[in-house]
């Protein structure tokens, strides 16, 4: 695993960016694996303004999403749907019909039927990751086993805490997700990690430590054979990876 310390957020989204611009440039066609969060904002306006200044072309990508949220209407300002359509969809020149978010609405199990048929049809040129406070994997939490494949997920308190931010009260998260499960995130034939925000230091300790611990999913990163996680220069001070 590689760790690329940036300067400040707005290296971290560049250098991102530029992992994920050599994709896009080499295989033009391939489906990205996408995330969501505060952390990969940066990296998504990065690749909006290179859509758009350098000609980055995204008009035969196809990407998949990690999670949504269990409840939330696609045009809910909180689903993630919502979010890929305004942080990056709307201003690339991707085409909407090639871009898959798990349903948050409707049966949960013809939902999850539905997006492992998406995954097993699906090879993930790379996939873009975030982390939790408490180390989750899109909304893979801690626990004694990990999932493979995608499943619907019952939230950390924790989760719950560090996302009500987005929403009006800590009552309005959702309890639950659906999210791709460790095997689909590991079967993508490259991983990048973008560490930001708030609370990030016990997991990403963790995560740079020689330790997989399914208490934090993040760790299973190590043992991917082409994975890059970029975090800022302040955190990896702080956590002692440097000095
Ligand atoms: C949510 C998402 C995760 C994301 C995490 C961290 O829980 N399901 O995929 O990694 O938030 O988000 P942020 O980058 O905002 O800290």
């Amino acid at each position: 695993m590689k760790v690329i310390v940036a300067k400040d957020y707005d290296d971290a989204a560049r250098k991102a960016a530029d992992i994920v611009e050599t994709v896009v440039r080499e295989n033009p066609t391939c489906t990205l694996g996408l995330a969501t969060g505060s952390s990969p904002v940066g990296m998504y306006k990065e690749l909006i303004r290179r859509c758009s200044e350098n000609g980055l072309d995204f008009s035969r990508i196809h990407t998949v999403n990690l999670d949504e949220y269990v409840g939330l209407e696609p045009t809910h300002d909180q689903s993630y749907r919502y979010f890929m359509n305004n942080n990056l969809f709307n201003h690339i020149n991707i085409d909407k019909t090639n871009t898959y978010v798990a349903k948050g609405i409707g049966d949960v199990e013809e939902n999850l039927k539905e997006f492992n048929d998406v995954l097993d049809n699906t090879e993930i040129e790379i996939q873009v990751l975030g982390v939790g406070p408490d180390g989750h994997l899109g909304f893979n939490e801690p626990g004694d086993t990990l999932y493979d494949r995608a499943h619907e997920e019952t939230l950390e308190d924790s989760t719950i805490e560090a996302n009500k931010r987005f929403f009006a009260s800590k009552e309005d998260v959702p309890t639950k997700a659906v999210t791709m499960g460790m095997g689909n995130i590991m079967r993508a034939k490259e991983l990048l990690m973008i560490i930001g925000g708030n609370k990030k230091e016990a997991a990403t300790k963790l995560l740079v430590e020689d330790k997989i611990d399914p208490h934090c999913p993040a760790t299973f990163m190590r043992l991917h054979r082409k994975a890059t996680v970029v975090i800022e220069e302040a955190l990896a001070r702080e956590i002692g990876y440097i000095r």
